[in-house]
């Protein structure tokens, strides 16, 4: 049998719609459940026992009472500020140039940059993340490096060389635009759908790419289809302060995007916080997302994402760490800033809501809800396995939960990477809490 086929027997939960606006039918969960895994995807989600009546030569994997759900998803994040998370007292405009900026400069070196894609990639499949948008910077090797390692393990990433050319120290600009256009086409040639993985076009922000840049990021995202743009909006209000400066014939700071024609499905915007009624219009018409950062925006000190205004005006939002102005890799703990950060608005974010928003919630903000996301048939399985028993404290209070839902809620509020047992990657264990990291192929265990 091959290696990437068998049955997995546990409580099985998964989204098939939004918990908020579907909240009778938006989950299915089977607590004596299974999944049939078969060459790497989804062939059957339900109970165990149909399970084995319908495949009965498979094999089992047996995780019976763990709680199975699809991969978690980070909408966006920046691998080579791995090394800097956590860096003290600044808000975006200066923490960018004291940290940000200097740590980049580092990735013109092919081995550093592999070296940071390894333990970036390592950290996102400990806390459970199978699917990430990633910055590179704005050197070519940065981006080969995260896509290779990426590709070792058969992981659905989506990455790309940043843009930018002015604002920034002059090692970190691209000084020839033409330059610039011609080694993302060979990054998009390169690694565009090469296996699971997907480039995206990413201007830093506004302050960074003058109007010729903009330019040809949107002849970039001409070259080929199904691109990403990936950018950042209204984080900080200095930094909205600026560009209206920069660009004062925009009529606000989505326009600044929007008159390149680089608003639009697959545009993913970090943060997204300071939005005038206009821009929510915008964003909601042109199937463009936000990526919602809450541990950066408590961090930097941006301010608080309204949820509330972007499900009215049926804006797309995943959710993202933002690492490293994000504290951490775990959308677990994401998960419980996101809550805290509805909390001082007044506004809830429940449990359901929260497990959708970081699977197939985030998998729809980025158009790849036909692949990932949840365990409909022919979806590619990317899953996890978590243990409420990461530590003493977890168990403790797991087993006061009397309800799906309280396990949910304390799982987003007090877990982390101790949470996740086993990660999933098109059906093979990529990462295990007890055995460490093994890239595909590897040998199927624990098989009864
Ligand atoms: N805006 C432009 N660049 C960045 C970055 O690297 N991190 C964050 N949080 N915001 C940005
Ligand atoms: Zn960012």
């Amino acid at each position: 049998m091959k290696k990437d086929t068998y049955i997995i027997k546990g409580r099985v939960l998964h989204f098939i719609d939004e918990p908020d606006t579907t909240p009778e039918n938006a989950y299915e969960y089977y607590k004596t459940g299974a999944l049939v895994v078969e060459d790497g995807k989804i062939a059957f989600c339900g109970e165990a026992s149909d399970a084995v009546s319908r495949y009965p030569t498979y094999n089992i994997v047996d995780r019976s009472n763990k709680l199975i759900i699809p991969g978690l998803i980070d909408t966006h994040m920046h691998y080579p500020q791995t090394e800097m998370i956590g860096a003290y007292g600044e808000q975006l405009l200066e923490w960018l140039e004291t940290y940000t900026f200097p740590t980049e400069r580092k990735f013109s070196d092919k081995a550093y940059a592999k070296d940071v894609s390894d333990r970036f990639i390592a950290e996102c499949l400990r806390n459970g993340t199978t699917t990430a948008m990633v910055f590179g910077t704005i050197h070519p090797e940065s981006v080969d490096a995260f896509f290779e390692v990426s590709d070792s393990y058969n992981m659905r990433n989506i990455c790309g060389k940043v843009l930018m050319d002015r604002n920034a120290p002059d090692y970190l600009l691209d000084t020839d635009l033409d330059t610039a256009k011609k080694q993302t086409e060979d990054l998009i040639h390169r690694w565009h759908n090469k296996g699971r993985q997907l480039y995206a076009v990413t201007p830093r922000f506004t302050p960074t790419c003058t109007p010729e840049m903009m330019t040809v990021a949107k002849e970039l995202m001409d070259t080929a289809p199904d691109l990403y743009m990936h950018s950042h909006l209204s984080e900080n209000k200095g930094e909205c302060a600026w560009v209206a400066e920069l660009e004062p014939e925009a009529t606000d700071y989505l326009d600044a995007y929007d008159r390149y024609g680089l608003v639009g499905p697959r545009s993913v915007f970090a943060h997204g916080i300071h939005l005038s009624e206009r821009e929510y219009k915008r964003l909601a018409e042109t199937g463009a997302a936000i990526a919602h950062s809450p541990t950066s925006n408590l961090f930097l000190g941006s301010g608080l994402w309204n949820k509330k205004a972007c499900q009215e005006h049926g804006v797309r939002a995943g959710l993202a760490s933002d690492v490293g102005a994000g504290t951490s890799f775990s959308q677990l703990q994401t998960l419980n800033e996101a809550y805290k950060i509805q909390q001082l608005q007044g506004e809830k974010l429940s449990a359901f809501q929260s497990f959708y928003f970081a699977t197939l919630g985030s998998a729809k903000s980025i158009y790849l809800d036909d692949k990932i996301g949840n365990f409909e048939e022919g979806k590619e399985a990317d899953f996890i396995i978590l243990d409420n028993s990461g530590t003493e404290l977890m168990d403790y209070r797991q087993s006061h939960c009397k309800t799906l839902e309280e396990e949910l809620f304390v799982l987003g509020t007090i877990g982390d990477d101790r949470s996740i047992k086993e990660t999933y990657v098109m059906g093979v264990c990529v990462y295990d809490k007890d055995q460490g990291f093994r890239r595909p192929p590897v040998e199927l265990k624990a098989v009864s």
